[in-house]
């Protein structure tokens, strides 16, 4: 008993000196041969061959000097392109004065960009965060901390939308519901409900004395770029508005000029209580936003709610330029101008490859074409053409070139498109040639 004991510890000791030796079932000694790729978490699986070295404008420049045409943006976020010139000197300037301070002190920058933010909207007060997911979570705090200050503690629950994304912290997987998403992560309920997209009575049929507010994308972006009708959010607004909710939009891929207009709410000026910014706002430096209502943020006292790096100086030294340059009356019609002009390109794609690609929706520079076969092929074939493009739910593939992109850049992109739908489609033609062929010959 006593030496199996024994040999069990030498045995577990052996075992952890080992572990000590290895990083991921690797030899120590041996690191300099292990991929790099595998001290990365596997939650993402980039291409291994394609690795970018700059970027310039509206191209991603890998390390041999080959030059792709970049219509995803980082998912939005590169709003002026890459390394634009009255960024990097904006940065630059601010990173030889002040980096970082917190906000136990002001940030002029801050305040100013804050001032400006609610100039251009609904809004009142802002709190400055470093990510889309914190923008909404301090909003889903907001809401719920405007119901504790107004002595309604009972008021808690927030409808959110099936097909919605808000993104991945705890708060906003439980606020868009996704069970792909949310399933071994959200073992209980965060007090949110889900209706359908689209469907008001499906919101109305989900109020209770427990509800705080309705979250909702103006445009739902990951779920398959999706516009709310106009009539949609007058419907949402007005059941907020009857029942004493809070309406919060979440602008998070949509906002900042992508759509044409510096808010996509604007399009038909139905104003929320709260919102959520982040992306396009920094133009690649993280940066996030919530703007709210003044009866809202004023509940949002000391104490309630803070950030160690939101509102920094540099973040806001950026995205102050950011704002600057993209709401512009003439830099807000050109994107109005290249989003119809990419929209028509790719409306004539759907109707002269049919068994490819179905149709297009979107707004501005947000724009979703359906596919016909599974948008991963049409992906990989487009990335082969040096066109980088993203995916969304409704099998679709994401356009969210920067906002700088230009004419030639469009008729580019096309031009691959095509060359590559052409070989999509031709395929497609001879896989269902083989296939009536072998139920013929089965008759
Ligand atoms: C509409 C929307 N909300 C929230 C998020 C989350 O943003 P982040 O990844 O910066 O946390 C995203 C990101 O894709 C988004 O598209």
């Amino acid at each position: 008993m006593v030496s199996s004991a024994i040999t069990q510890a030498h045995q577990q000791a052996s075992e952890y000196q080992n572990s000590l030796n290895t990083v991921n079932g690797h030899e120590i000694s041996n690191l300099d041969q292990v991929d790099p790729r595998e001290a990365i978490w596997p939650t993402y699986s980039p291409p291994k061959d394609i690795v970018f070295e700059y970027g310039e404008g509206c191209e991603l420049v890998t390390e041999s000097g080959e030059r792709y045409l970049d219509f995803i943006s980082g998912i939005a976020v590169t709003s002026l392109g890459h390394a634009h010139p009255e960024l990097v000197e904006t940065l630059k300037t601010q990173a030889e004065k002040l980096w970082h301070l917190s906000n136990l002190f002001r940030v002029p920058k801050a305040e100013t960009l804050a001032k400006k933010l609610c100039e251009l909207s609904f809004a009142d007060a802002v709190f400055f965060t470093n990510s889309g997911a914190e923008s909404v979570e301090a909003g889903i705090k907001a809401i719920r901390g405007y119901f504790a200050k107004n002595r309604q503690p009972h008021k808690y629950r927030i409808i959110g939308f099936e097909g919605s994304f808000h993104g991945r912290t705890l708060g906003t997987l439980a606020a868009a519901g996704n069970s792909a998403h949310c399933n071994g992560f959200i073992p209980f309920d965060y007090g949110f409900d889900h209706a359908q997209w689209g469907d008001i009575d499906s919101v109305n049929a989900l109020i209770n004395e427990h509800t705080a507010g309705i979250l909702v994308e103006p445009i739902q972006g990951e779920g398959g770029i999706c516009p709310a009708t106009e009539e949609f959010l007058r419907d949402l607004r007005a059941l907020c508005d009857q029942r004493g909710l809070l309406l919060m939009y979440d602008e998070i891929q949509c906002g900042v000029a992508r759509t044409g207009k510096v808010f996509a709410y604007q399009h038909s000026d139905i104003a929320p209580d709260v919102m959520s910014l982040a992306k396009g706002l920094g133009g690649g430096f993280p940066v996030g936003a919530c703007l709210a209502k003044g009866h809202v943020a004023q509940c949002m006292t000391i104490g309630t709610h803070g950030t160690t790096y939101g509102g920094n100086p540099l973040a806001m030294a950026v995205a102050s330029k950011v704002i600057e340059l993209t709401t512009t009356p003439e830099f807000l019609a050109e994107v109005t101008r290249k989003g119809e002009k990419l929209t028509c390109l790719l409306e004539s794609l759907c109707q002269r490859y049919p068994n490819v690609v179905s149709r297009v929706d979107g707004r501005g520079l947000m724009l979703g074409v359906e596919c016909v076969v599974p948008n991963t092929e049409v992906l990989s074939l487009l990335r082969e053409h040096r066109l980088l493009v993203g995916k969304a739910g409704k099998n679709m593939i994401r356009l969210l070139p920067a906002l700088i992109v230009t004419d030639k850049h469009i008729e580019k992109a096309v031009a691959i498109m095509e060359e590559c739908f052409q070989k999509l489609s031709d395929d497609e033609h001879k896989r269902v040639a083989v296939v009536n062929s072998v139920s013929e010959s089965s008759k």
